[in-house]
């Protein structure tokens, strides 16, 4: 059997890693993949969930499994981080959460529930998206088309573009939205934009799923949940993908939760066992340990407030170098605006280049960046930020 394969290309990011570990030049800059790091370069380990750890090394008693739902005080736990306390009080107890693995874990394992209610629906997401998100939605059966999104020319949402074409969605289809920090491009929707999409959403009647992976790396835990919260207080149902790789900077303990909203407590019942049974025909369970170091930090009022304070700095340093970024590229001189870079959120933007430059950078300067030319502001640091613009002004 196995002799039947070609071999396949190396995936576009985990290639560009692997190129960079090998790559000897002492000035190289990793821009490609999508961690978060500290001004040395590190994806530090929070202080929170070390201090976590070490609670639940000293309390855990056991390994027996933990059931497909994962951690419960996880899943409630983090049901209130997404949805807030007090829209959870007066949610008729519709939602029910699936700790999974990862981000990608809730992405595909809600796919197959969506493939399995809704066989024929199309599911469609920005132009462009997450590129994974291809591969974890067609994996699952679904169909997948593309809404306007990007406004390359500008740096901004194509936003009446995008509308128009949501308006011609069918009830029974589902649109992906991303809560916020729009992976690749960094542009979000505004909260007005928001309250148009809600709205639109009430009408059409198609399935709203949103895909939240960075939520308070754009501008804090509550204003980047805005969508999510405006959609469930007013649809009758929708889904949440949640992930706790980039917040809580767990990203290999494989951490996140699916977060399903259903018209009545039955229905969200019926959903639930569908969404656990097809657990358990897939990983069966999902790992402990990255959950019960968040359960433990947020149950634990001072662990709680060291980790926002992480992640404020986090999000405030990310800020931060996009502003830097910006002026030492107006001090190159360049022609090319790149003060909308301070507009967008969260890790990624698109700079805009050419793919030739974007191979150049790499080849002469040993830059890497993920094509079509999406950069990681966090790999930005004091050290390297002269030699990045000055390569990008020189490849211009
Ligand atoms: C838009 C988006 N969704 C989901 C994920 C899933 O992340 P993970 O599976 O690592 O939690 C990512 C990770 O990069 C992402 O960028």
């Amino acid at each position: 059997m196995f002799e039947k394969f070609a071999q396949l290309p190396a995936d576009p990011i985990l290639g560009l890693m692997a190129a960079f570990r090998t790559d000897t030049n002492p000035h190289k800059v990793d821009l490609g993949v999508g961690v978060y790091k500290d001004p040395t370069g590190n994806t530090p380990v929070l202080s929170a969930v070390k201090l976590a750890e070490q609670v639940c090394l000293d309390e855990e008693t056991t390994k027996a499994y933990i059931g497909p739902a994962g951690d419960a005080g996880f899943n409630d736990a983090m049901t209130t981080v997404v949805f807030g306390a007090e829209a959870l009080a007066t949610q008729d107890d519709r939602i029910r959460t699936v700790q999974t693995p990862g981000g990608c874990g809730a992405l595909r394992m809600a796919g197959e529930l969506i493939k399995r209610a809704l066989p024929n629906a199309t599911m469609w997401v920005s132009d462009p998206t997450w590129a994974y998100h291809t591969p974890l939605f067609e994996g699952a059966g679904l169909t997948l088309k593309t809404y306007p999104y990007f406004d390359a020319q500008n740096g901004t949402v194509r936003f009446d573009d995008m509308m128009e074409c949501l308006n011609q969605v069918k009830a029974g289809d589902v649109v992906l939205f991303h809560g916020c920090c729009h992976n690749p491009t960094g542009v979000d929707l505004s909260n007005a934009q928001w309250d148009e999409v809600v709205q639109l959403a009430t009408k059409s009647e198609f399935l709203p799923f949103v895909d939240l992976a960075y939520q308070g790396f754009g501008d804090g835990l509550n204003e980047d949940a805005y969508g999510v919260r405006a959609l469930a207080a007013q649809v009758p149902e929708m889904i949440v993908a949640v992930s706790c790789s980039k917040n809580f900077g767990l990203y290999r303990e494989r951490t996140g939760a699916v977060m399903l909203v259903s018209p009545s407590s039955e229905s969200a019942n019926a959903a639930l066992s569908q969404q656990l049974n097809i657990i358990r025909g897939n990983y069966s369970m999902p790992p402990a340990h990255g959950a019960a170091i968040v359960r433990i930090i947020l149950a634990d009022p001072k662990l709680r407030e060291d980790w926002q304070t992480e992640l404020k700095l986090m999000r405030d340093r990310i800020r931060d170098l996009r502003v830097l970024f910006a002026d030492k590229m107006q001090q190159r001189g360049v022609e090319r605006d790149f003060s909308f870079i301070t507009r967008q959120k969260g890790m990624f933007s698109f700079l805009g280049i050419s793919e030739q430059q974007v191979e150049r950078l790499r080849t002469e300067y040993s830059i890497y960046i993920a094509p079509p030319s999406r950069i990681n502001i966090a790999g930005i640091n004091d050290a390297n930020v002269d030699y990045l613009a000055d390569a990008i002004a020189s490849v211009l």
